[in-house]
C-alpha cells in the first residue's frame, strides 16, 4: 500500500530551529518517516532560529544529527540529499510581527501550489518562556484560522504550575481550538508505553485481575544514569516533580489504572485518562511528608566516572534547593483501585538508567503447600520494561523438578528483540505522524494538564515553602536518597527492580 495516500501535503514551520531539540529528535524523526514513506510529496519543513547561518551549514549540521541520533544510524548521501530539498532554514526573531507575515505569505504560496487540504503546523521547540508570546503572535497573524489543518504543537513544561498552566490555555483558546492543540508528552509515544493499552486491553487475560482484589502495589520508575546534561537554567526552575513526575510519570500512572476506553477516540482514551487524574487522592499540605520525598545529587561514580553534584553543576546556585529526585507515593480512590498505593519515583544520576513499571499481586489467599515447599516462595510479580530493553516479564511459581513437591518463582518474558525484528519508531515518529494526521490520542488535552497539576502542587507548594536541610542527600551512582526508600519500606515494601535478562529461573 502506498502509504503517502493517508497524509496530507504538509508545511511544518519549527519555531526553535536551531535547537537541541531540533537537531537530536524532530529532524531524525521526520526523516524517517520520509525514509518510510509516510510523508506527502509535497513536504516543506522551515526551521526559523535566531543564529546567522546559511542554508548550506545549517543543512550540514542537521545531516550531522541525523547520523548521530537516528536509530537508522548514519544516512545515505542520495536519501538525505533529497529529503534536505525540503527544510529551508530562516533567520527570525520570534519577536517581531514581519516573522508571522512573512510565513503566512510563504504557507499561502505552498498552499496554492497543493491540489488538496494542506496541514499547516507550527511546532514550538524554544524554551517555554517564549511559547506564549509565539503562540500569541500565530493566532494574531491569522495562521490558525483553519480549524481543521492548523495545528500547534507545543513541547513540555506546559506551565510550571497550575495557575500558569490554566492561564496558558485559557490564552491558547483566545486563538485555537481544542483539537488544534497537540501538546506533547513524549513518553506517550513510546512503542512499550503505548504497548500498555494493548496489554491491557487486547487480553481477556489480565483485565479481570487488575484491581485492589488481586493488586497489591504498583511501581513506576524512571532513572536516568545521567545528570542535567547543561540544562541546568532549566533545572533549576523546575525539579524532577515538575519535569518528570507532573507529565511522564502521571501519564504511565493514568494507563495502569485507567478504565478500558469505549473505543479508540482521542477523546475517549483521555476521558479515560483524565479519570484517573480525578480520582487521585490529594495530599494534604501537612501530609505531604508522608506522602512525597525528594534528593539531590551529590558527587559520585557512573560507570566508572567520578562526576560532580548538582550543586557543581553549570547554572546551578551552590545553595540551590533544587530537587533532581522525586518520589511520590499515590492513591486512587475508586473502587477498582481503593487503597493500592502507587508508588512512582524517578531521579538523575542514579545508578541504572531504566524505566520499567512493576505490578505486585497480593499472595494466594490460602497456601495448600507444606511449609518446606515454600521457601522461595514470592506472590506473582508483573514487569513492564519500557526502556532500554523492552519487554514484559510475568513471574509465578512452578514446582522445582525432583521427586519432592519443592516451589520455586519462575518468569515468563515477552522481549521485543526477540519476538520482532523491524525497528522500533523513536516516540517523535509517531508523535509527528499523528500531527500530521489530525490523531489526537496520545496528546495532553487541556483539562488532562491541569489535573496533573493539580495533583502535583500541595507537593510543589510544600517543597517551595520548605527547602531542604540535608540537600545534597544521595551521591551519584546511588539508587537515590534513603528516604525513598523509607517511604516505601514503612509499608512493608521494597523498590523492586529486576534484571530483564535474567535467563536462569533459580
Ligand atoms: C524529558 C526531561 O522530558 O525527558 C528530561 O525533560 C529527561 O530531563 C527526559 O532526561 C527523559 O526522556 P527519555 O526519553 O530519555 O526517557
Amino acid at each position: 500500500m502506498d502509504k503517502t495516500i493517508k497524509t496530507n501535503p504538509t508545511v511544518i514551520t519549527i519555531f526553535g530551529g536551531t535547537g537541541d531539540l531540533t537537531w537530536r529528535k524532530l529532524i531524525p524523526a521526520l526523516y524517517n518517516l520520509y525514509l518510510d514513506k509516510w510523508l506527502h510529496k509535497q513536504f516543506l519543513i522551515i526551521c526559523l532560529g535566531r543564529q546567522d547561518m546559511t542554508q548550506a551549514d545549517f543543512l550540514k549540521k542537521l545531516k550531522e544529527g541525523v547520523d548521530k541520533f537516528s536509530r537508522r544510524g548514519k544516512s545515505k548521501k542520495t536519501e538525505w540529499d533529497v529529503f534536505a530539498k525540503t527544510i529551508e532554514y530562516k533567520k527570525a526573531d520570534f519577536a517581531t510581527t514581519t516573522v508571522y507575515t512573512q510565513l503566512k505569505k510563504q504557507v499561502a504560496a505552498f498552499e496554492k501550489t497543493a491540489d488538496c487540504a494542506v496541514n499547516k503546523i507550527f511546532y514550538l521547540a524554544v524554551p517555554p518562556q517564549f511559547f506564549e508570546s509565539i503562540a500569541v503572535k500565530i493566532g494574531e497573524a491569522g495562521l490558525a484560522t483553519d480549524r481543521k489543518y492548523a495545528r500547534l504543537v507545543i513541547e513540555k513544561p506546559f506551565g510550571t504550575n497550575l495557575e500558569s498552566a490554566k492561564a496558558f490555555n485559557k490564552l491558547l483558546q483566545g486563538f485555537f481550538d481544542e483539537c488544534q492543540l497537540y501538546r506533547i508528552d513524549h513518553y506517550l509515544g513510546k512503542e512499550t508505553v503505548q504497548n500498555i493499552l494493548a496489554f491491557r486491553f487486547a487480553n481477556a487475560l489480565f483485565e479481570p485481575i487488575w484491581n485492589r482484589n488481586y493488586i497489591d502495589h504498583v511501581q513506576i520508575t524512571v532513572s536516568e544514569k545521567i545528570g542535567v546534561e547543561g540544562r541546568g537554567n532549566y533545572y533549576e526552575l523546575n525539579g524532577a516533580l515538575r519535569d518528570m513526575i507532573q507529565n511522564h510519570l502521571l501519564q504511565l500512572l493514568c494507563l495502569i489504572a485507567m478504565e478500558p476506553p469505549v473505543s479508540f477516540n482521542a477523546d475517549e482514551v483521555r476521558n479515560r485518562k483524565v479519570d484517573v487524574l480525578h480520582a487521585l487522592r490529594k495530599i494534604k499540605k501537612e501530609e505531604v511528608h508522608n506522602y512525597a520525598v525528594r534528593g539531590q545529587y551529590d558527587e559520585g561514580w557512573v560507570e566508572g566516572k567520578k562526576v560532580i553534584g548538582y550543586r557543581e553543576e553549570n547554572d546551578v546556585a551552590p545553595d540551590s534547593p533544587r530537587e533532581t529526585f522525586a518520589a511520590v507515593k499515590f492513591f486512587i480512590d475508586n473502587w477498582r483501585w481503593s487503597n493500592v498505593p502507587f508508588y512512582v519515583r524517578s531521579g538523575k544520576r542514579m545508578s541504572e538508567s531504566i524505566s520499567v513499571i512493576t505490578i505486585q499481586f497480593k499472595p494466594v489467599p490460602h497456601q495448600s503447600f507444606p511449609d518446606e515447599a515454600t521457601d522461595n516462595w514470592q506472590p506473582n510479580r508483573m514487569v513492564l520494561n519500557l526502556q532500554p530493553d523492552m519487554g514484559i516479564r510475568i513471574r509465578f511459581q512452578a514446582k522445582r523438578p525432583g521427586l519432592q513437591m519443592q516451589l520455586s518463582p519462575v518468569d515468563m518474558l515477552f522481549n521485543y528483540s526477540d519476538t520482532y525484528t523491524s525497528g522500533t519508531p523513536e516516540a517523535y515518529e509517531t508523535l509527528l505522524l499523528d500531527v500530521i494526521e489530525g490523531d489526537a490520542t496520545l496528546f495532553m488535552r487541556a483539562d488532562q494538564v491541569e489535573a496533573a497539576w493539580d495533583i502535583v502542587m500541595p507537593v510543589l507548594n510544600n517543597w517551595e515553602a520548605n527547602p531542604s536541610v540535608n540537600f545534597p542527600n544521595y551521591a551519584s551512582g546511588s539508587n537515590g536518597p534513603e528516604t525513598a526508600e523509607a517511604l516505601i519500606a514503612k509499608d512493608g515494601n521494597n523498590w523492586i527492580v529486576m534484571p530483564f535478562e535474567k535467563k536462569d529461573n533459580d
